[in-house]
């Protein structure tokens, strides 16, 4: 599973939905302009890199863009 967000410049971020932490759904987490945030135990990790902010592993991140109006995940 893959969240996808919009950031409010308009460019998105695709990464891992899953928190690896303890499995919390990170498609529900907030976001700001750099980091995703865990709704389960608040860990952040980077949007950008899928680094950890708080000593987690890392989460994936994917390619991502639009075209032609749909979403694309891949290069
Ligand atoms: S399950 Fe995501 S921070 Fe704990």
């Amino acid at each position: 599973m893959i969240a996808v967000f919009r950031l409010r410049d308009g460019s998105l971020r695709a990464v891992s939905a899953v928190c690896p932490h303890k499995g919390g759904p990170l498609a529900d987490g907030q976001i700001d302009n750099k980091v995703v945030v865990c709704p389960l135990h608040l860990y952040a990790w980077d949007l950008s890199t899928g680094c950890s902010q708080s000593g987690q592993p890392p989460i994936s991140v994917y390619p991502v863009r639009v075209d032609d109006g749909h979403i694309i995940l891949g290069d």
